[in-house]
């Protein structure tokens, strides 16, 4: 599979021949340079853009033949996404995030199912707060919360502990690892963390656009 990103100064090669494969349950890091295209290959992965050439199947579909509907249907029902910058709504409360999901689902007991993983990511005494009162730290919990609350085949992560202290960081990772092991999520996260990294039960690292 090839990405390149056509820009006014020329087209850019991020990625030039990855070939990634993963079983269901399996957990895999993706570790490279900064620049190196990790967050291109998880938006590659969640349906968010298509790659140049190749293709990228999930549970035996190409997502290129998927319709917008299908992606959307794939992406909220089976797929959590933790991005880089949370991409929380900042004037939805930490609660009305994490329900979000299922709200969109028009699930009757949102609130009482988000009510329990924000207990799970230890954050029941902030449901009521905005991610603008929240630290970078809480923010991530909140983003992981939502991104569990469909529990999800797939969870997509991308530097979920990139921002946080080692002690915090270390929590959002046990939390991270209990909660997909539990119920046999598929991990794919991208990390700095040798830590981090070193948990999965695969590690590949992204040089000039190859996984290895
Ligand atoms: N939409 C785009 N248009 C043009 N270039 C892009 C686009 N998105 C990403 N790039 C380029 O692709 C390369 C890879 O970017 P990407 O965000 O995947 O890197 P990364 O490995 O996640 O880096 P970091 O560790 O800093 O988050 C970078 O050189 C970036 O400038
Ligand atoms: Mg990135």
């Amino acid at each position: 599979m090839t990405k390149q990103f056509e820009t006014p100064a020329g087209s850019i090669d991020v990625l030039c021949g990855v070939d990634l494969d993963a079983a269901s349950g399996d957990s895999v890091a993706i570790v490279g340079a900064s620049g190196s295209g990790k967050s291109t290959l998880l938006s590659l992965l969640a349906g968010l853009d298509l790659p140049t050439s190749g293709s990228i199947e999930v549970a035996g579909r190409d997502l290129a033949r998927m319709s917008e509907g299908e992606l959307a249907r794939y992406r909220s029902a089976q797929l959590g996404i933790v991005f880089q910058q949370f991409h929380l709504m900042s004037g939805l409360t930490a609660l009305e995030n994490v329900s979000l999901p299922l709200d969109l689902e028009g699930v009757a007991d949102a609130e009482e199912r988000a009510a329990v993983v924000l207990e799970q990511v230890g954050l029941r005494d902030r449901a009521t707060h905005r991610p603008g009162v929240l630290s970078g730290g809480e923010c991530q919990r909140v983003a992981i919360a939502r991104a569990l609350i469909v529990e999800p085949a797939v969870l997509l992560a991308d530097e979920p502990s990139g921002s946080l202290d080692p002690r915090t960081g270390a929590k959002v990772e046990e939390l991270l690892f209990e909660l997909t092991e539990r119920r046999g999520t598929s991990l794919v996260l991208v990390t700095h963390s040798d830590s981090l990294a070193g948990r999965c039960d695969r590690c590949l690292q992204l040089v000039d656009g190859r996984l290895r």
